[in-house]
C-alpha cells in the first residue's frame, strides 16, 4: 500500500499516483476541505468528483471527533460513510484548531486511533502549528514534539501517514522537520504556512519550500497544507507539490469572492460576462448577486471549486509540456507578491538543479525572472568553465550557424592557431559552435521580435567584412567542414568530457545538417548513423554509437547500473524499472542519454532518464530509465569485463 509512482515530470514538479484503499489520487491533486457535517458542506463530495473532476477530499477527523452526533456516525459507518462518499478520504488532526483557537483538546494518541478508526485513507499525526511569528526556541520544540508524536504514530499505525512538516520561518529547523517526516510519514505535509499565504508572503513560503526540500524524500508524496488559491497552484507545484489542500473556495465564497487563476475578484464588481464556463452558462456571474444568500454562497463555491480544478488541469499540462516555469512566471505576473515569490525561488537554483531536466522543447521569455531560471543558472555555469584554458574568444556578429556564413567564418589562422568566435545571444556571449545547445538554441527573448535597432537578425555582414583584423587567415577558402567537425567535436565533449572527443579524431566521419536550418541532426561513423541531434542541440548515441563511445568514458561516467537479474530484460528493450537500479553517474538527470550497464559494465542498452538518479532505487514504482535502443535487436552479445571499482550508490 502507499507507494509513490513519477509517471511525468517538469523538474522537481511531478505528475504521480497515489494508491490508498479506496482508490488512486492522480497528482498533482486538490484536495478540497469538506466539513464533516453535511449539512455544513455545500458542495457534496460525490458532486465534486461528478461535476469537477476533484476525486479526493479532506475533513477533519478533529472537528469530527468533537462533534458528538458525527462521532457517533463516523464510528459506527466510518468516515467514508458519514460523508456519503467512497473515494480518498484524508484526515486533519486538530493542529490548524490550534492556530484558529490557541489551543486544541484531544491528545494526539487518541486523535490518530479515531482516524483509523473511521478509515481514514489517510491519517495526519496532530502536529504542533509552529507560527512564522514563532522564536526559534519555541520552532525547534514544535519540531520535536511533532517528530516525537510522527513516530509514536508510526508505531501504531500501518495505514497511510501524512506526517507535518514544521519549523517556522527557521531554514534548518525546516530541513530537519522534513528530513524526520521523510523516515515516518507516507504523505509529508508541509505546515505552519496559512498565515504566509493569507498574507502574500510569497518569498516566505518559497525560502521554506526550498529549506524542506532537500530533505523531503523523493519516494513520498509532498502536501501543502492550506494551498487553496488557484493562483498560487503553479507556483507550489515548482517545489515539487503533489498535493494541495483548502477551504478557500468555501472561505472565500461566504466572502461574496471569485477565485481565479489571475487573482481574487469581488462579485460585486463584476458588470460583465467575464467567464463563460459551464456554470457560467447557466447562470451568469452578474446574476449571481440578485439570489438568495445561501444559493449564492453554494454557486460561488461551485464556480470557485471548478477554477481550481481546471487551475490544476493547466498545471498538470505544462508539467507534461516541460512549461511549468513559464506557467509559473505569467501567472506571477498578475501580482507582485508572486513575483516577489519567484525571485525568491530562483535565488535558490541549487534546489532545483539535481531535477532540472537536460533540455525542453521551448524557451520563452515571458517575465522578469525568465532569464533566471535554473536551465539557464546552469548553462551559464557550465559556459564558465567551458571557456578556461581555450583561449581568446572574438565577437562574431551572426547567432544561428548557417552553412553559408559558416562557409565564410575560419577556424584557424595560417598558422594553425584555433580561431574562438562567440555571439552575443540573448544569455550573453556563448561560443559559436555552442549556439544550438539547450536553452540558447530554442531561446525566444524580445530581440527575435523587434525590427528595431536593437534587432541582430540578418547581422551577418553581405561581403567578407567579417572582423578579421590581427588575423593572419588564408584566402578564399571553405571553413564549412572544419565548422562541422569543431561543432561536433564541442557538442560530444560538452555532453559526454573530453574523452568522447579522443575516438573521432582521424576517424571516418560525416555529419548530416538540416537542410533548412542548418543545424546539426546527426554523425554518421564510416556511413553508419552514431549519433542524432536533438532539438536540444546534444548529440544522443544510437546502438552503434553506444558501442564506440561507451569504452572510452570512464566508469561509472553517463552510466546507470542495473541489478543483474533486469540485465536480459533491458537488453531486449523493456524499460528500466526504478527498483532495479543499484547505482551509477550521480551527475545525470532527467532527459540525459545513458549507457545502461550491468554491474560489470557491460553494455545493456541506452536510454533516457525518466527519474534524476537521486530518485533511482527510491521511488520504487515505474521506469528509471525509457530505453531507446538495446544490444538484443542488434545481435550484440555484451562484451567481457575488465575489472572494474565497485559501483558507486546514489546517495539521497
Ligand atoms: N492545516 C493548515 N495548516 C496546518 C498545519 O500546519 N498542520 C495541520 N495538521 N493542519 C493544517
Ligand atoms: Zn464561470
Amino acid at each position: 500500500m502507499g507507494g509513490f509512482e513519477l509517471r511525468e515530470r517538469d523538474g522537481l514538479a511531478r505528475i504521480g499516483r497515489l494508491e490508498t484503499p479506496h482508490g488512486a489520487i492522480e497528482t498533482p491533486a486538490l484536495l478540497p476541505v469538506i466539513h464533516p457535517d453535511p449539512t455544513r458542506q455545500p458542495v457534496a463530495p460525490t458532486e465534486l468528483r461528478r461535476r469537477f473532476g476533484l476525486g479526493a477530499v479532506i475533513t477533519s477527523a478533529y472537528i469530527t471527533w468533537r462533534t458528538p452526533p458525527l462521532k457517533e456516525i463516523a464510528e459506527e459507518k466510518g468516515i467514508h460513510g458519514l460523508l456519503q462518499f467512497d473515494g480518498p478520504v484524508m484526515t486533519d488532526s486538530g493542529a490548524f484548531q490550534q492556530h484558529a483557537y490557541g489551543h486544541v483538546e484531544v491528545e494526539p494518541d487518541r486523535i490518530l486511533a479515531f482516524q483509523g478508526r473511521i478509515g481514514s485513507d489517510i491519517a495526519t499525526v496532530l502536529d504542533i502549528f509552529v507560527e512564522p511569528t514563532a522564536t526559534e526556541a519555541e520552532a525547534r520544540a514544535g519540531v520535536e514534539l511533532t517528530t516525537v508524536r510522527a513516530k509514536q504514530a508510526r508505531l501504531d499505525r500501518t495505514g497511510l501517514l501524512a506526517v507535518p512538516v514544521q519549523g517556522g520561518l527557521f531554514p534548518e529547523l525546516r530541513f530537519q522537520s522534513a528530513l524526520e517526516a521523510s523516515t515516518t510519514g507516507d504523505i509529508l505535509a508541509v505546515g505552519g504556512v496559512v498565515p504566509l499565504l493569507e498574507q502574500y508572503r510569497f518569498p516566505d513560503l518559497a525560502r521554506v519550500l526550498l529549506a524542506a526540500r532537500p530533505a523531503l524524500a523523493p519516494e513520498k508524496v509532498v502536501h501543502l497544507f492550506g494551498t487553496g488559491h488557484p493562483a498560487s497552484f503553479a507556483f507550489a507545484a515548482l517545489f515539487g507539490v503533489d498535493l494541495f489542500d483548502s477551504s478557500s473556495y468555501l472561505k472565500f465564497a461566504r466572502r461574496g469572492s471569485l477565485l481565479f487563476p489571475e487573482g481574487t475578484v469581488p462579485l460585486e464588481r463584476i458588470r460583465e460576462a467575464t467567464c463563460r464556463c459551464f456554470l457560467c452558462e447557466e447562470t451568469p456571474l452578474t446574476k449571481l448577486a440578485g439570489l438568495p444568500a445561501e444559493e449564492r454562497e453554494r454557486r460561488l463555491s461551485e464556480h470557485n471549486l471548478l477554477m481550481c480544478a481546471q487551475e490544476i488541469s493547466v498545471v498538470r499540462q505544462a508539467i507534461r509540456d516541460g512549461a511549468l516555469w513559464e506557467l509559473v512566471e505569467r501567472r506571477a505576473g498578475n501580482h507582485p507578491a508572486l513575483q516577489a515569490g519567484l525571485r525568491a525561488a530562483v535565488r535558490g537554483t541549487r534546489v532545483f538543479l539535481p531535477a532540472e531536466p537536460e533540455s525542453r522543447t521551448s524557451f520563452r521569455v515571458v517575465g522578469s525572472t525568465s532569464g533566471l531560471r535554473p536551465s539557464v543558472i546552469r548553462f551559464l555555469a557550465r559556459l564558465r568553465s567551458w571557456r578556461s584554458g581555450k583561449g581568446e574568444f572574438r565577437p562574431h556578429p551572426w547567432v544561428p550557424l548557417i552553412p553559408s556564413t559558416l562557409r565564410r567564418t575560419p577556424t584557424r589562422t595560417r598558422a594553425g592557431e584555433p580561431i574562438r568566435w562567440e555571439c552575443f545571444t540573448a544569455l550573453g556571449p556563448v561560443p559559436l559552435e555552442l549556439t544550438e545547445l539547450y536553452p540558447v538554441g530554442c531561446y525566444v527573448g524580445l530581440d527575435e521580435f523587434d525590427d528595431g535597432p536593437s534587432a541582430r537578425k540578418n547581422a551577418f555582414p553581405p561581403g567578407d567584412s567579417l572582423d578579421l583584423t590581427g588575423l593572419d587567415v588564408e584566402e578564399g577558402v571553405d571553413w564549412g567542414d572544419p565548422w562541422t567537425q569543431r561543432q561536433v567535436m564541442s557538442s560530444m565533449e560538452w555532453r559526454y568530457g573530453p574523452e568522447s572527443v579522443a575516438a573521432f579524431v582521424g576517424a571516418p566521419l560525416t555529419a548530416e545538417r538540416s537542410a533548412r536550418s542548418g543545424r546539426l541532426r546527426s554523425i554518421s561513423w564510416d556511413g553508419s548513423k552514431a549519433f542524432i541531434y536533438g532539438n536540444d542541440g546534444v548529440p544522443r548515441p544510437t546502438w552503434f554509437g553506444a558501442l564506440k563511445l561507451h569504452p572510452l568514458l570512464p566508469f561509472p561516467a553517463s552510466r546507470i547500473i542495473v541489478d543483474p537479474d533486469a540485465a536480459p530484460f533491458v537488453a531486449a528493450g523493456k524499460s528500466l524499472f526504478s527498483r532495479f537500479v543499484r547505482g551509477g553517474d550521480s551527475a545525470l538527470v532527467p532527459g540525459s542519454s545513458a549507457f545502461v550497464v550491468d554491474p560489470d559494465d557491460r553494455l545493456l542498452a541506452v536510454g533516457r532518464l525518466v527519474l534524476a538518479p537521486y530518485e533511482m532505487g527510491r521511488i520504487t514504482r515505474g521506469v528509471a530509465v525509457r530505453v531507446t535502443a538495446h544490444a538484443r535487436a542488434h545481435g550484440t552479445e555484451p562484451e567481457d569485463p575488465e575489472e572494474l571499482p565497485e559501483p558507486p550508490t546514489f546517495s539521497p
